[in-house]
């Protein structure tokens, strides 16, 4: 390093006072960088105080979590180990008892991400506080601060209501425990630093949506059950591009095949183009088991069909009432790309 001006035969003409002046940057800049990597591998997310709430274990309440956990939120899809072999991937094994698996390359994933155990059996959230369990949900830290990869849709939840979250944690304390530790997460430098920059704290209670109010419950809707993150067209940091909200063809690639997601604005030409019937036809024919029949893995989807095929009419009619009202764009998208 110090080659270039003190020790290269060619450079001698370089007064020696410059060279040590440049000695000292060489050595500030290695100091620098050297702090900047600590920096990177020590700094911890944003992350507050785990907020005082409360699950009520109530049967409605826990009625409520099952319904969100399992056709509304999606949490099903990911912690409980599914069956790619069927269409839809239906659930195998115990619901919420982690995958006891990890999804890594074959997922497109920057290293490994393993799913956790969310019943109380060993590995699983015995020891957190529903304040805790909260946070991991809505904030994306978990129990100890430490960030979580955001496969984990914390940015979709954020907008969770302190009610709905509750209910969700509520139904999680009634599952029937199961020991299962998970392998640990493994994220490859440098996504394992920018993920840091994932989590958002709360700053206070997050109120209800207006249900009353058909269009404000389909944007909530849309945005905790990933309509709006799956059905977006994404950048190579995975990034949103604006002006292609709800426009499709995002690709998905996975143990069911390579598929784009649709377009779901009102683009008389390349949109969504069925009735407000056809529309909540769609999802509840997913309900019918015959439809889970045995299917190629690279003919599958990654739509969750099965759990929204349970969604209550007047949620699916809430998001297709909002849906109506996004901006139209021209995206003709071939979901089946060859
Ligand atoms: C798209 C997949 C996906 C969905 C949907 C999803 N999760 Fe997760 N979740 C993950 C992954 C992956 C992790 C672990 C991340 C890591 O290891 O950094 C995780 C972590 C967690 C944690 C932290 C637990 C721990 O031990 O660290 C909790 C709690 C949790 N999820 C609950 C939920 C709930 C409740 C829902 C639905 C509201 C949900 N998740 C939806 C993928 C998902
Ligand atoms: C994990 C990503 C993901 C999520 C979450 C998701 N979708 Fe999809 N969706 C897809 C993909 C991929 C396709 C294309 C493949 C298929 O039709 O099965 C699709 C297809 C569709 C179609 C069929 C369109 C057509 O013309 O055939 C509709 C309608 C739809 N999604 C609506 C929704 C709504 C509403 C939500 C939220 C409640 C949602 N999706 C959530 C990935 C997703």
């Amino acid at each position: 390093m110090t080659k270039t001006s003190v020790s290269s035969g060619t450079e001698t003409k370089a007064p020696p006072k410059k060279a040590g002046k440049l000695k000292w940057v060489g050595i500030g800049l290695g100091a620098l960088i050297g702090a900047a990597a600590l920096f990177m591998a020590t700094k911890s997310p944003a992350a507050r105080p785990a907020p005082d709430l409360k699950a009520d274990s109530t049967p409605a309440a826990v009625e409520r979590g099952q319904y969100l956990f399992e056709h509304q939120l999606g949490c099903g899809e990911c912690h409980t180990e599914r069956d790619w072999t069927r269409y839809g991937g239906p659930a195998k094994g115990a619901l919420g008892g982690g995958t006891a698996s990890c999804w890594g390359e074959g997922y497109g994933l920057p290293g490994e991400v393993c799913f956790p155990n969310l019943t109380s059996g060993k590995g699983g959230l015995k020891d957190w506080s529903d304040g805790e369990i909260a946070r991991a949900i809505r904030e994306g830290v978990d129990k100890d601060g430490q960030v979580l990869f955001p496969l984990m849709p914390y940015e979709n939840y954020q907008v969770l209501s302190d009610a709905d979250v509750t209910a969700v944690i509520a139904y999680l304390r009634s599952l029937p425990p199961v020991d299962a530790e998970r392998p640990k997460t493994h994220i490859d430098f440098p996504v394992s630093f920018f993920i840091k920059f994932a989590p958002k704290p709360l700053s206070g209670p997050v109120p209800e949506p207006n249900r009353g109010d058909p269009i404000a419950l389909g944007k909530y809707l849309t945005t905790v059950a990933g309509c709006q993150s799956c059905h977006s067209q994404v950048d190579k940091e995975h990034q949103p591009i604006p002006g292609f909200e709800f426009a499709g063809g995002q690709l998905f690639a996975g143990p069911w095949g390579k598929v784009r997601s649709a377009n779901l604005t009102p683009d008389p030409e390349t949109g969504l183009n069925l009735s407000e019937a056809q529309f909540v036809q769609k999802f509840t024919s997913h309900a019918d088991p015959s439809v889970q029949r045995a299917v190629d893995p690279a003919q599958n989807t990654a739509m969750p069909w099965l759990a929204y095929s349970k969604m209550r009419e007047p949620d699916l009619k809430a998001i297709y009432a909002f849906l109506k009202t996004v901006k139209p764009v021209k995206n003709q998208v071939e979901t089946r790309p060859q």
